[in-house]
């Protein structure tokens, strides 16, 4: 529809008409099994299901038809209804989940998977998904930072900008894509004490330098919507911060498409104390912009009343109206409502899926330890044991709409490559303690205490039996995702003692940790001789597992998010500010910024990783002493494998501002490459710096770079490397 027609059908629109397209509905009013994704308030009137412009948490190629045909017949101007739906990290091919997507610094890789999450997704009817979370993540404590791909603003530009752009593609009209949303807009993941939903307190500076970047990167991919968070930033709720949504957002970040609140966040504004009633927030978000109103049911109880009284003009209305129209026709769903719903089966996994899937579990494992060289695993007898050793259970909380029995397991995956007088399997202890909160949510296990000693009794003896003892422990997927926030980051006691107990069997002990989040590994550490992180990888979980246990592949993840020795370290990142008192690097140094029983550092560091081979940095240096504004740098290394297998570095460019006009971090990722490298091969890899990449939110409130010396490292994470240094000559 061109654009004439579209003010045409927007003039011919009742109010009521108006508002309802920006009102959505959950898919519970259309079918019983949708996913809920928030807190339900009851049925809605007849006519908000009739008008309602758009639905979540329903998909089903043939469902989604007969809902539409019926819509559209009684519309009054036939406008198609819009089906949304959460596909975070995969729809019928569930993939590692973000954290470990962030793991592999691939972004081409996760632009692909994003482009496979599209082709299912839209092959089952859906028109949007609420993804990326381009939240940043600096506490482990916080449930959701499974959902973001971790702590650091680079990193995360770079994801979520790759996964607009596979979710989008080049033309939204192609029905193999589907219209992307960034969020949470904004700063959700600063939540005070990591507590999902709790205010954030940032300086304007921190807001901007730091929380505000991805999102503003992946914006300038055009995603077609923005969501607002659940928090309050300084005070007041995003869904209704005028200088979050009209100034930033809208004026700065120049976005021009479809602001939608959060599920139910428009009416929360309530219990947040900011609005008196439904009334008075509908109006709080018509005035920070917010298009469409998720399941709170403000706009549809007192939108249209706030316009007739003119505290809201019709003109700010059909702004909203004709950006929800746009949305719709950006998508072609006016010429085809059905878009392209061929497949009366839905999407199928397919073997290429599965084969896309397999590669980023492998790409996303970050190998921590491997003491005398443990892994790859040879030919010998094979104990798996614990929790994760077998179970389907390795998709998120949010991959709802991939089905469990889809993924193979750890257990199975070995046993299709091992002999089978060679493995043997003993889960050794359930998945939680018996008091842990989430058990009584989705485990309770009968007579726990008994339950447990038998299971301990059969992995001891299937680990006495075995050369090496393969431990697969973890959270469980409940344990994180939205609403899971956590005081304490240990493994549940019943798998510590498990692992104990197989320590004292004297074999060697693999430890595989399947989780959402930073975990406390340090006894875990100790009680491993190799260590691999395995997120929750999703469908293909046990095939990409087993591929680098068995050398098949190599291990190329590095950590997205910092792994602290204990909670009380967080909220924990790389990127920290150097302090007056810095503490020296070894030792305690007295009166200077430390913990008395800590080290200030993560156990495991952002960036960090191990590969099945070694690799040598040499020759890093500058193509020059001095930059100014309109010079650029070359910063180069050499990489060289030097073991006897092939492997994957992630090279990795950080820089200093050394002084400031305002405090700088110690370090900030600047730059990243992915290098495979055969043994004995070498590469030189070089990253330019331009004056652009130095610029900071100053004191003087503005980007800008400044003069002065500046530290450049080119290494394999956060913690390593040698200084080289520049100066920056602006004039
Ligand atoms: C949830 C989440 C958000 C999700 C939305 C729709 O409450 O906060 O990430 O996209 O509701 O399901």
């Amino acid at each position: 529809m061109d654009k004439q027609a579209l003010e045409a059908l927007l003039n011919d629109m009742s109010t009521e008409e108006k508002v309802m397209q920006l009102v959505q509905i959950s898919g519970s009013e259309y079918e019983a099994d949708a996913e809920i994704t928030g807190i339900e308030r009851g049925q809605v009137k007849d006519n908000v299901k009739r008008l309602a412009g758009s639905t979540l948490g329903i998909w089903g190629s043939k469902r989604l038809r007969k809902i539409q045909e019926q819509y559209i017949s009684e519309h009054p101007h036939h406008i198609p209804l819009m089906f949304m739906l959460d596909v975070i990290h995969g729809h019928k091919t569930v993939l590692p989940c973000p954290l470990g997507q962030g793991a592999t610094f691939d972004p081409d890789a996760v632009r692909k998977g994003a482009e496979l999450q599209a082709r299912e997704a839209a092959a089952d009817g859906v028109h949007a998904t609420f993804s990326p979370m381009a939240d940043l993540c600096r506490d482990a404590r916080w449930g959701r930072i499974m959902e973001s791909t971790g702590e650091d603003k680079l990193l995360n530009s770079r994801m979520s900008k790759a996964m607009v752009e596979g979710y989008q593609g080049d033309d939204l009209k192609d029905p193999t894509h589907v219209a992307a949303c960034v969020k949470h807009f904004a700063a959700y993941g600063a939540a005070e004490g990591g507590r999902d939903y709790n205010n954030t307190e940032l300086s304007e500076h921190t807001l901007r330098e730091y929380y505000l970047r991805a999102y503003g990167e992946a914006i300038k991919k055009n995603p077609v919507m923005v969501m607002s968070s659940f928090n309050s930033i300084n005070g007041i709720p995003a869904t209704g911060n005028q200088f979050l949504m009209k100034k930033i957002l809208r004026e700065e970040f120049g976005f021009q498409g479809v602001l939608i609140s959060d599920w139910g966040a428009v009416g929360e504004m309530i219990n947040h104390g900011f609005a008196e009633d439904q009334k008075d927030a509908a109006l709080k978000g018509m005035m920070a912009g917010v298009d469409i109103d998720m399941c709170s049911g403000c706009y549809s109880a007192y939108l249209e009343e706030l316009v007739n009284e003119g505290a809201v003009s019709m003109e700010m209305l059909d702004e909203a109206v004709l950006r929800v129209l746009n949305m719709k026709n950006d998508l072609g769903l006016f010429e085809d409502p059905y878009r392209g719903l061929t497949m009366e089966s839905g999407p199928v996994i397919t073997k290429e899926s599965r084969q896309l899937a397999r590669e980023a579990v492998t790409a996303s494992l970050v190998l921590l330890e491997n003491k005398e060289n443990t892994l790859p695993l040879r030919k010998e007898k094979l104990a798996f044991v614990g929790p994760y050793a077998d179970t389907k259970r390795l998709q998120s909380s949010w991959a709802f709409s991939g089905e469990d029995e889809n993924t193979v397991t750890v257990w199975e995956a070995a046993s299709e490559v091992c002999e089978p007088e060679l493995i043997k399997l003993a889960v050794g202890c359930t998945m939680l303690d018996q008091d842990a909160m989430t058990a009584r949510e989705i485990c309770h296990v009968d007579h726990w205490q008994e339950k447990n000693d038998e299971l301990l009794a059969e992995a001891i003896h299937a680990a006495k039996w075995a050369d090496t003892v393969i431990i697969c422990l973890g959270e469980d997927i409940a344990q994180s995702g939205e609403a899971t926030s956590k005081a304490s980051l240990k493994l549940p006691m019943v798998q510590l003692r498990l692992l104990n107990e197989m320590k004292k069997t004297g074999k060697k002990i693999v430890t595989l940790i399947f989780t959402g989040r930073p975990l406390e590994l340090k006894e875990v550490r100790e009680l491993s001789d190799a260590l691999m992180v395995c997120w929750l990888p999703g469908t293909e979980g046990g095939h990409g597992v087993v591929d680098v246990l068995m050398g098949k592949a190599s291990p190329s993840g590095r950590l997205s998010v910092s792994f602290p020795y204990t909670v009380g370290q967080e909220p924990l990142h790389y990127d920290m500010y150097p302090t007056g008192r810095p503490k020296p690097e070894n030792g305690p140094g007295p009166y200077t910024s430390r913990y008395l029983d800590c080290e200030n550092g993560a156990l495991y560091p952002f960036g960090y990783g191990l590969s099945y081979t070694t690799f040598e940095y040499t020759d890093a240096k500058l193509s020059a002493q001095t930059m100014s504004a309109s010079d650029t740098i070359t910063a180069s290394v050499t990489v060289r494998n030097t073991g006897d297998r092939k492997g994957s570095a992630t090279v990795q460019l950080y820089v200093r501002d050394v002084t400031g006009s305002r405090v700088r971090p110690i370090r900030e990722l600047a730059d990243f490459k992915k290098i495979s490298l055969e043994p004995g091969a070498e590469e030189k890899v070089s990253f330019t710096i331009s004056e652009e990449m130095l610029r900071f939110w100053t004191a003087e409130e503005k980007w800008a770079s400044e003069e002065g010396k500046f530290r450049v490292w080119i290494c394999d994470n956060s913690c390593d490397g040698i200084p080289l240094e520049f100066q920056l000559k602006n004039r």
